[in-house]
């Protein structure tokens, strides 16, 4: 694909809500790392898991916290979730670069990597060996780069209000944000939260992995013709620069 960020910045979908982030200083972020369970993760992705230098976690449902227990043993990346999701992943499960953080908080993951995390409006249980267990609350990231680019990865969530603030504060220039309906914000909601953000860029996610995920990226774009916003219609595994 040719450049479309043109920012020194490679950002590959892996399907679902799972997205690859390659800064301009040569880390690579994974947030919400669902490979192996993935039905919309490529098969040469799943064969050769990406080996990233930190995972991002909006909330403890499977689809989202997916490999990030087996992924953040066999590299020790840093791995980043809310605060009790933090002591499932260290203490119940021995992920040893676990970090926890809560709302609002910012962490400098590597020298002009910085992740704040965000609100969400959803659940986050986590199901562990058959019981639901309490992991926080779900919440989203806004990731600012060594160059300054700025995305928001919204997680799982309905359109809330205090997006307009995410948007005043941060000044993401991209978003990766659900569409998909049922568990999540659909095409409507979402074309109201890219305004609202204020985003050149938009990257749909959360759409498309089982039939009842219903919202498309053409509904996306229909709801934002006439804005200044570009839909990536990102393909699961190619990336975009
Ligand atoms: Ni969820
Ligand atoms: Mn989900």
């Amino acid at each position: 694909m040719a450049s479309i960020l043109g920012r020194d910045t490679e950002l590959t979908w892996l399907g679902h809500a799972t997205c690859q982030i390659r800064t301009p200083g040569g880390k690579t972020l994974l947030v919400d790392p669902w490979i192996s369970g993935n039905p919309a993760c490529p098969q040469a992705v799943k064969e050769r898991p990406p080996s990233p230098d930190a995972l991002l976690i909006t909330h403890g449902h499977g689809d989202h916290v997916g490999d990030a227990v087996t992924l953040g043993k066999e590299t020790g990346a840093r791995v980043v979730g809310i605060y009790e999701m933090y002591l499932w992943l260290h203490n119940k499960k021995g992920v040893p670069g676990a970090m926890g953080m809560n709302k609002g908080g910012t962490a400098e993951l590597f020298p002009g990597v910085r992740a704040t995390m965000v609100h969400a409006v959803h659940s986050c249980g986590v199901l562990d060996e058959g019981q639901v267990i309490y992991a926080g609350e779900a919440c989203g990231y806004v990731i600012r780069l060594e160059n300054g680019f700025t995305i928001y990865h919204a997680g799982d969530t309905m359109l809330f209000g205090d997006m307009q603030l995410i948007g005043e504060l941060w000044q993401p220039d991209l978003a990766f944000l659900p569409i998909g309906d049922l568990y999540t914000m659909d095409p409507r909601q979402a074309a109201r939260a890219a305004r609202m953000l204020g985003v050149k860029y938009v990257i749909p996610i959360h759409w498309g992995t089982f039939d009842a995920l219903t919202g498309k990226p053409e509904h996306l774009q229909e709801f934002l013709r006439g804005t200044e916003i570009q839909v990536l219609a990102a393909q699961p595994g190619v990336p975009i620069r």
